[in-house]
Formats: structure tokens, C-alpha cells, sequence
């Protein structure tokens, strides 16, 4: 969506602070020996507390409160009855509508005790996420994230998940612009304008570089058993620089 007023930008405010006030509650509640359905009730309770509900439920069916994913799963992970181990690397993504409002946030955590190899990934996708954000400004063009990102990620020796993109939300939790590359797109012709609203979410990985469906229709795997993680926060875009919107 694209914000035309300041009670739009306060609702997305408000959704924006409650999932990520329910993603930094699950990722301190996340320990090893529970299951990700356990996780994900803590999720689920964080929603209800504020009255907003799950995205993925309400828009896609999907069979859990938030998406879930360890270790070799990147995205869209189904909470159940997978018990979370020492050494997991646990990527929470938690996305909620209020209001007719939607916000969208993600972020691995990983279960100490880890390898550096681990540490260093996590600080690093962070930064590669906030180098996507630091090209957001009014008439910039949509591929400056995805390029700054790329440059980002062959620097530290990393690659990205090339078929996982980020996206418009707002309005619904998948909106124009969709597919917006976090990875160099010399297709990409569009700009961002005064008032758009998406998300920025890299796949930083250690090797992997396409996400596979799997057979229970929803959860998406790294092509290779190696450490991969996603940090996304939803934006909107000023002639300034970008408003993150999920922010505790
Ligand atoms: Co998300
Ligand atoms: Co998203």
C-alpha cells in the first residue's frame, strides 16, 4: 500500500509494534527442549493479548499462529511437534493484522552453544538487512536494496537465497510491490515512492542459494544443509529515508 495519511501510518505503527513486541517475547521465551508448537502458543497469546490476529492464518490457511523454521527449514515453517535442541538455529517470522492493518517481521535465533561460523552469520544477516534498508528514499530505484545487499553478501563470502523475495504489505500481509529482490535484479525497473509500504527480508546463508517446497505444502528448505538466516522489518519509505515500522 501506499500511505496517504497520518492515522494509516499510526495503524501500521500499532501492528508493526505488536509483532515485533511478539517476535523479541518468543525469540527470549525460545529454549531447548521445547517444540516449536509450544513456541509458537507464546506467539499465538502475544497476538491475542493485543487483539491482533496471525496474517498467515487469516490470509493463506496456514496451520499455526507464526512461521517457525529450524535449521535446514528457511521460511514458512508449520509448528508442531519438533523438539528445539542446543545448536538449533531457529527462525521465528511473525506477521498480524489489526484494523485491516498488517505488519510483517522475522528473525533467527540461535540456540547456544554455536559454532562462530553461527554468531558471525546471525550479527551478518542483520547488517545485510539494514544495508537493504539504508537504500530506502523516495525515487530511488527498488534494485539499490537488492544490489547493496549482494555487494554486502559477496564481500563476507555469503550467498542469498535467490527465490525468496520481499514485498509489499499493509493492506494484506502480500501486496504491490511484489517480489522485490534482495539480490542483484538488473530486470528491476521500479522505483520507490513517497508513502510505499514493504518489507526487507534477505536470506543470508552459508552456502545455499534456493529455497525448495516441501511435502507438507508449506514449509520451504535451504537447497543445502548449511546455516542460513532471514531479519526483516516492514518500512515505509519518506523522502528522508525509510519509517521502520516494526520496532519494539
Ligand atoms: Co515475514
Ligand atoms: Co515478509
Amino acid at each position: 500500500m501506499t500511505i496517504t495519511s497520518q492515522e494509516e501510518l499510526e495503524a501500521l505503527r500499532r501492528i508493526g509494534k505488536i509483532v515485533a513486541t511478539v517476535l523479541r517475547d518468543m525469540g527470549k521465551a525460545l529454549e531447548p527442549g521445547m517444540t516449536t508448537a509450544e513456541l509458537d502458543a507464546i506467539g499465538r497469546a502475544g497476538l491475542d493479548a493485543h487483539g491482533a490476529r496471525s496474517a498467515p492464518e487469516l490470509d493463506y490457511g496456514f496451520p499455526g499462529a507464526t512461521c517457525i523454521s529450524v535449521n535446514r527449514e528457511v521460511a514458512h515453517g508449520v509448528p508442531g511437534a519438533r523438539v528445539i535442541g542446543a545448536g538449533d538455529l531457529v527462525n521465528i517470522d511473525v506477521s498480524a493484522e489489526l484494523g485491516g492493518f498488517y505488519g510483517d517481521t522475522g528473525a533467527s535465533f540461535a540456540v547456544p552453544p554455536v559454532s562462530r561460523t553461527v554468531t558471525k552469520l546471525c550479527r551478518d544477516g542483520k547488517r545485510a538487512m539494514w544495508e537493504g534498508i539504508g537504500a530506502v528514499r523516495s525515487d530511488a530505484r527498488l534494485s539499490d536494496i537488492g544490489e547493496r545487499i549482494e555487494r554486502f553478501a559477496d564481500k563476507g563470502g555469503y550467498t542469498l537465497i535467490r527465490n525468496l523475495a520481499s514485498h509489499g504489505v499493509g493492506r494484506s500481509l502480500h501486496e504491490e510491490p511484489e517480489s522485490i529482490a534482495t539480490w542483484r535484479d538488473r530486470s528491476e525497473r521500479r522505483r520507490m515512492h513517497d508513502g510505499l509500504v514493504f518489507t526487507i527480508e534477505p536470506f543470508l546463508s552459508c552456502g545455499a542459494t534456493y529455497a525448495d517446497e516441501s511435502d507438507d505444502g508449506w514449509t520451504l528448505l535451504a537447497d543445502r544443509p548449511v546455516p542460513t538466516v532471514q531479519y526483516e522489518h516492514s518500512l515505509v519509505v519518506t523522502k528522508s529515508g525509510p519509517v521502520i515500522l516494526t520496532m519494539v
